[in-house]
């Protein structure tokens, strides 16, 4: 059995998360996600997420494409969790290019990098909300 691993924050889940994830599973077999923690995010990412890890993990594990789902706490953890998972590929989308392709000499996984989904993001989202007004419904406009 081939198995993939990938990282990140995965907040707001979006359609480029979906086409990462999907893209990701189709490299193998078993997907495993690790999943930034709240704590990981606020102290190292400089990320303060929409949703709680808990929430965050519930929404991934019921992805078709996602088998397991473990936490990531600390940058430095990739080495001994592809050794400990018995990982054959690390996924990461291409904002992360060259960063991990230490893996490839400290571990058997090769290092893959999968193209962003175009002009879609959390934080994108996130300033959308600040701009536009989504809360008004047709109907009460018309009123
Ligand atoms: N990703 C992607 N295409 C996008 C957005 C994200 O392929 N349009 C990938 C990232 O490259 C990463 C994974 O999804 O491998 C999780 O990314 P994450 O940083 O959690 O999502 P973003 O939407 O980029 O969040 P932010 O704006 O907070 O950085």
């Amino acid at each position: 059995m081939k198995r993939v691993i990938t990282y990140g924050t995965f907040d707001m889940l979006h359609y480029g998360h979906i086409n990462l994830l999907k893209r990701a599973k189709e490299m193998g077999d078993y997907l495993i996600v690790a999943l930034s923690t709240d704590e990981f995010n606020w102290h190292s990412k400089q990320k303060k997420t929409y949703f709680s890890y808990e929430k965050r993990k519930q929404l991934l594990e019921a992805i078709r494409y996602v088998d397991l789902v473990i936490p990531e706490e600390a940058w430095d953890q990739k080495t001994s969790d592809v050794k400990l998972y018995k990982v054959d590929t690390f996924v990461m989308g291409d904002d992360w290019a060259g960063q991990f392709d230490f893996l490839q000499d400290e571990t058997d996984a090769e290092v893959v990098y999968l193209a962003r989904t175009p002009e879609i993001s959390t934080t994108q989202i996130k300033k959308d909300l600040n701009t536009k007004d989504l809360t008004t419904d047709h109907k009460s406009k018309t009123d």
